[in-house]
């Protein structure tokens, strides 16, 4: 059986105290030739989308395995336990997620044996160390790095209950600017969950409030790359509007985040009990991100936005990130597939180096 660097059977405070469960001896790195990425120059503009990288130990086992783009997972201003278990099941799924249909997802019987053909679906609630804990684990993680790599820090602003969106902002913004403090080389604000209900987990689908938002995090880190993370857009026109609100505030967006879908286990009951809308990963949502990748990068054309587009969604194979830098994506990062894949980068640098 294939090796899981994050024990899917384990809390995720197991998960951040002892993990990650990598076994192997770490391989060496193909040298290749440097690419700009946000002004810093790296090996190769692959890397690992927020998700996995817990902490700082994680993000230097991945950086050790030749992922240059390293994104801690989005951190808060207050802690935040996880939901319970499970946080992450597979799923059942036919080759390609139908975008227009909201159709419901099965658990997988028997675990896949090629993490190429996975699925997966994943619902934590985005749990937050304190920020005095991941402040400290930041300027660790940076230090940590090799040549040629970079730390994304990926951001969320917490709603206070009395506090309309004006507190949200100030919550966003004060995040960024400790992870900027922290050593991050470029701050990711998280403008989308699909397992979290508040405000937070649904900003890019509010063109005002994206705006307003994007705007407020650009005053607040004048000289730090900042991305922004979006959901998945079933409609173009939607997805034209968010890109215009945010030019001009954000350097880039990172796109896409889990597709939403409801998940039913063997009993036909939701898994992930009192949560039915959970973000889908993996494979078949791959056709999906690339198609809403292109779109935008064809809008941006079009508009004359100054916006890049980083790529996520559905990389599970060496040659999957071809399709997302063929449509114009300045990087492409992976969320789940390290976790099975952990050498899936090394095999990337050895076949594309350009990449
Ligand atoms: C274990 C896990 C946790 C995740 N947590 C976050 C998160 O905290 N913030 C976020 O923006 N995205 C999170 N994601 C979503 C990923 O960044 C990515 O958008 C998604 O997994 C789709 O990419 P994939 O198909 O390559 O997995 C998480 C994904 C995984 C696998």
């Amino acid at each position: 059986m294939r090796m899981e660097t994050y024990r899917r059977d384990r809390s995720y405070r197991w998960n951040y105290d002892h993990g990650p469960s990598f076994r192997g001896s770490f391989p060496s790195i193909p040298a290749t030739p440097r690419k700009d990425f946000f002004g810093a120059r790296v090996n190769s503009r692959l890397g690992v989308a927020a998700g996995i990288l817990l902490n700082s130990k994680w993000v230097e086992c991945y950086s050790r395995l030749g992922f240059d783009v390293l994104t801690y997972k989005t951190v808060r201003s207050s802690g935040r336990p996880c939901y319970p278990l499970p946080n992450w099941v597979f799923v059942e799924s036919k080759r390609e997620l139908d975008v227009g249909a909201d159709e419901i997802l099965r658990t997988a019987r028997r675990r896949p044996r090629d993490p190429a053909a996975v699925t997966s679906a994943v619902c934590f609630g985005m749990p937050s160390q304190p920020p005095g804990v991941w402040r400290k684990d930041v300027r660790r993680a940076r230090g940590k790095l090799r040549r040629g790599q970079v730390l994304v820090v990926s951001v969320v602003g917490t709603p206070r209950e009395d506090g309309g969106e004006e507190s949200l902002v100030e919550d966003f913004c004060r995040c960024a600017r400790w992870a900027s403090e922290a050593g991050a080389d470029i701050v990711e604000a998280n403008f989308s969950c699909p397992n979290v209900c508040t405000a937070e987990g649904s900003v890019y689908q509010d063109p005002g409030a994206s705006a307003r938002l994007a705007s407020a995090l650009r005053e607040a880190l004048p000289s730090t790359p900042l991305l922004i993370k979006s959901g998945h857009f079933s409609d173009r026109r939607r997805l034209g509007s968010f890109y215009q609100a945010v030019d001009g505030g954000a350097d880039g967006v990172v796109l896409v985040n889990g597709v939403s879908r409801r998940v039913l286990g063997a009993d036909n009951k939701p898994v992930f009990g009192a949560f039915e809308r959970v973000g889908i990963l993996g494979k078949a949502i791959h056709p999906a991100a690339v198609s809403n990748v292109a779109a935008a990068v064809r809008c941006c054309g079009s508009k004359g936005l100054e916006l890049e587009t980083i790529a996520v969604g559905g990389v599970t194979g060496v040659e999957d990130p071809g399709s997302f830098f063929d449509a114009g994506a300045r990087g492409v990062v992976m969320g789940g597939v390290p976790m099975l894949d952990p050498l899936l980068a090394l095999r990337m640098k050895e076949s594309h180096p350009e990449w």
